[in-house]
């Protein structure tokens, strides 16, 4: 039986990410999968900048360290996330000595001490690197995090020198969710034209692909592929996942603070088969879609093995339970895998 790693070959490379759970074994039937299905392994957590470099004098390698022992046993290619992102960062990056905001030399020297220790300790071990993550909002404006109030735009500049100083053959990519939104796209595309004319590196731009069950369309997939294709970079699905609820960002009204009911899990006697049959469509619409650009799309990575696991139990909305993975609550190996086996 081909696993999606294989009948991707040649094509792009198929990961997923990985948790601590999977990773030790302690997961075992979850961390059996990732070992026979996937090509590629990213950290859903373990290497960004909270886990990682908690305090400023303080590493936590080992987490991090177990990932790249787990990939090199696997033989899987290992990629780095994230390296500067406005959430899951620790507040200590942007605090000064007087306990007013850090000045911005502070923080771009907090900044590449902290991506010259990650990158510098993984070079040559990991394929590339989410240099910058989330820095735009849906309409293209910049994200209004802490690196940009003390460093403006440029934080994202320095942020690519650093990670190309700490490892000068470690790919660069730029990533974001809604990157399918045409006003964002475009936003990225003038990031990516102004790093290349700074003489920076950049590879690719990760396209997270958080989807749900109408947007992002088909065509508005597409149209994001071309314009990142014309600006002469590659593109990588990074964080694949189709959320088979009913979805508040598609007008759904949904409580966000019930507490255990029946809306908390809708689907806990078995997904209606109607719902089953679009999500299985829109899961092959998109392969399909990743397919068409393979010449330009590097990695389709999914954000999670099973629907136990996945992010999306809990988000957007705290407590309810999600069906978006490619293995089952049992570990499963559900029909829609075959079927994208055979489209590759
Ligand atoms: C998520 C993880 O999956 C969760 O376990 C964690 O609690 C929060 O972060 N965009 C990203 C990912 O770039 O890092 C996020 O991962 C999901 C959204």
């Amino acid at each position: 039986q081909k696993t999606l790693g294989e009948a991707t070959k040649g094509k792009f490379l198929f990961g997923t990410a990985v948790n601590m759970q999977q990773v030790n074994g302690v997961n075992a039937a979850e961390s059996a999968i990732i070992a026979s299905e996937f090509s590629a392994i990213v950290a859903e957590n373990d290497m960004k900048p909270q886990p990682i470099h908690p305090a400023e004098d303080r590493f936590n390698w080992d987490n991090a360290d177990k990932i790249v022992a787990f990939a090199e046993k696997n033989k899987q290619t290992l990629t780095g996330h994230c390296l500067i992102w406005h959430s899951q960062v620790p507040n200590w990056f942007f605090v000064g000595e007087d306990g007013k905001p850090a000045t911005p030399e502070v923080l771009k020297e907090r900044m590449r001490k902290h991506i010259h220790a990650v990158v510098g300790r993984y070079k040559g071990k990991i394929k590339g690197w989410d240099v910058v993550n989330e820095a735009f909002e849906d309409n293209g404006s910049y994200r209004n995090s802490k690196f940009y109030q003390i460093l403006g735009k440029d934080f994202i500049k320095y942020a690519f020198q650093f990670a190309h100083e700490a490892d000068p053959n470690a790919e660069l990519y730029y990533n974001d969710y809604n990157v399918e939104t045409p006003s964002k796209c475009d936003a990225i595309v003038q990031l990516v034209k102004e790093l290349k004319a700074a003489g920076l590196r950049i590879d690719a731009v990760g396209s997270q692909s958080h989807m749900h069950m109408i947007n992002p369309t088909v065509e508005a997939a597409e149209a994001s592929f071309k314009k990142l294709k014309a600006a002469g970079v590659h593109i990588l699905i990074t964080e694949w996942d189709i959320s088979i609820l009913p979805s508040p960002y598609e007008g759904a009204n949904i409580s966000t603070n019930f507490s255990y009911s029946k809306e908390m899990d809708p689907y806990r006697d078995g997904v209606p088969a109607d719902v089953q049959a679009k999500w299985n469509k829109r899961m092959l619409d998109m392969f399909n879609l990743f397919l068409k650009y393979d010449d330009v799309i590097d990695r389709v990575t999914v954000w999670g093995v099973t629907d136990n696991g996945t992010w999306l139990n809990g988000f957007p909305i705290r407590g309810r339970m999600d069906y978006p993975m490619l293995f089952d609550r049992n570990n499963k190996r559900k029909p829609i895998v075959d079927q994208m086996i055979k489209l590759a």
